[in-house]
């Protein structure tokens, strides 16, 4: 029979040892602990060490006495890069016997601490591992994805695509629609499915490691999700087909910030600290203030990916010849090849110096709300995606990976908050399809966008459907106990 423990909950928080998804699960564990829960997060060793040298965790968390830090070994040897293009490796050596053992010891050693056992646990959906061992110890289990849920339910299809033999595609025509991933059979083609599907060979460690994605989800009690039911409803309904318990509790970070603000006096608050890698160039915020309203279009690819030379020079000439106003992120290590700059040619440097500013990072959340902006030319990462739906701003699609080839074409075809500009790099597409979204249809999708931001905000508001999965998930959690 289920029951409410005395004690708060004690929640282990098991995130991908990868940037992009700790960051994310810090966020809800900060929600978790405004919501009275104890929590451990678990880091590998060496991202650990990276965020004790680059953010500030401990001093953020210090407020927090039922948060606690724990470790594991990754298994891999001290000079093994770890980025994301070497994501499989990382995966493969965390499910050693070894890392098992250490995640059963966690579980289940209480060491007679203030936050009591483990009652449930948070993992990523994807650490497979980590679902077995709960279940194996009898310990509730709530699986998490930092990805698009657009393109989860993607995964979740791959083994129907297989067995029908939609992927590998036969033929090279990429507009061709997909049939096998329902609810989007009318849209979805197969260019807007994960790149990797691309590859042509169904023995990629990336198909690998996704096939099973649907299996794995379905062991948990249920599945957190960084969207709202107002923008990703009909995808929610689909991925309910297979795992029928849904938390969908985003944005996640205006959730958080909104929570943070609405518990503190003005003079203490003091909002999420911000997780940047790379220090952010303020001054574009007093270049975007001498700026007429929704005039420019704020141009970023976010935290991985890289452009080359051409390209690069590509999208100068397209912002310039637009004739709208541009601030863009060039991140220092995006370009192949140091001298872009040194080489640039007068034209594109005076028109620069006319309409655009460029910075090697941004405040991204604070440039989106800034009136000032009307547009965002982003690569489309999940993050990117819900800060400019939920700042209403209207977006140009240019994904780079993964996810992003899904979430553009969602963001064209489905939101209707921009336009799909994949498989293009050319001056000329660039500077028609600026124009389109900043002069020819910017009422249209001004308007397309506040209302979808203005949904955002009332979805995280009490009484709102984000702030409701939120606030069930907190009342499964202190319901569920070990073996219960
Ligand atoms: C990765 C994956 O590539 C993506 O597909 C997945 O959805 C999430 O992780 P990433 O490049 O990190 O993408 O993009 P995104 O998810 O958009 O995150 C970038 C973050 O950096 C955003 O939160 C954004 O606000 C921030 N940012 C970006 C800045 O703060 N300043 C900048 O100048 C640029």
């Amino acid at each position: 029979m289920e029951h409410r423990n005395p004690l708060p909950p004690h929640l282990l928080i098991f995130p991908l040892p990868l940037q992009g998804p700790v960051n994310n699960m810090f966020k809800l564990a900060e929600l978790l602990c405004l919501a009275g829960v104890n929590v451990t997060f678990l880091l590998t060793d060496h991202i650990h060490r990276r965020l004790s040298i680059y953010a500030n965790i401990h001093s953020r968390f210090r407020r927090y006495p039922g948060f606690q830090i724990a470790t594991i070994a990754d298994g891999l040897p001290a000079d093994h890069p770890r980025d994301g293009n070497q994501f499989i490796e990382i995966f493969d050596s965390l499910k050693s016997p070894e890392s098992k053992a250490v995640f059963r010891d966690l579980l289940c050693g209480y060491d007679g601490g203030i936050r009591g056992p483990v009652t449930c646990v948070i993992a990523d959906g994807i650490l497979g591992f980590a679902l077995d061992v709960a279940n194996d110890v009898g310990i509730p289990v709530v699986s998490t994805r930092t990805v698009s849920p657009a393109c989860l339910w993607i995964f979740f299809c791959l083994p129907k695509l297989i067995q029908s033999q939609e992927i590998p595609f036969p033929g090279n025509d990429l507009d061709e629609l997909i049939k096998n991933v329902p609810g989007t059979e009318t849209f979805l083609r197969r260019r807007d499915l994960p790149g990797f599907c691309r590859a042509g060979d169904i023995s990629d460690p990336n198909v690998r490691l996704y096939e099973t994605e649907g299996q794995i989800n379905s062991r948990a009690r249920g599945l957190i999700l960084n969207t709202f039911e107002e923008l990703d409803g009909s995808i929610l309904s689909q991925i309910r087909t297979v795992c029928p318990n849904l938390y969908p509790i985003g944005p996640l970070h205006a959730h958080l910030k909104t929570k943070l603000l609405a518990g503190e006096t003005p003079a203490t608050a003091s909002p999420a600290a911000s997780s940047s890698l790379w220090q952010e160039d303020r001054s574009c915020i007093a270049w975007l203030d001498k700026q007429p309203l929704r005039s420019v279009i704020y141009v970023s690819f976010g935290s991985i990916a890289t452009l080359t030379k051409d390209q690069l020079m590509e999208f100068w000439y397209g912002l310039v010849n637009s004739g709208q106003k541009f601030l863009w992120v060039i991140r220092p290590d995006s370009v192949a090849g140091k001298d872009w700059e040194s080489q640039a040619p007068a034209e594109l440097t005076q028109g620069t110096k006319e309409r655009g500013y460029i910075v090697g990072w941004a405040p991204q959340e604070e440039v989106l709300a800034h009136s000032a902006v009307g547009g965002f030319l982003t690569h489309n990462g999940w993050n990117s995606t819900l800060e400019s739906v939920y700042e209403g701003v209207p977006m140009i699609c240019w994904p780079y990976f993964l996810d992003q080839q899904v979430n553009s074409r969602f963001v064209e075809a489905v939101y209707r908050l921009g336009l799909d500009m994949k498989d293009t790099c050319d001056r000329v597409t660039i500077e028609r399809i600026v124009r389109e979204l900043m002069e020819v249809r910017k009422d249209e999708f001004l308007q397309e966008a506040k209302k979808m931001g203005e949904l955002a905000k009332r979805s995280i508001l009490e009484g709102g459907s984000s702030y409701t999965s939120f606030e069930r998930l907190v009342s499964d959690i202190k319901t569920w106990s070990p073996r219960s």
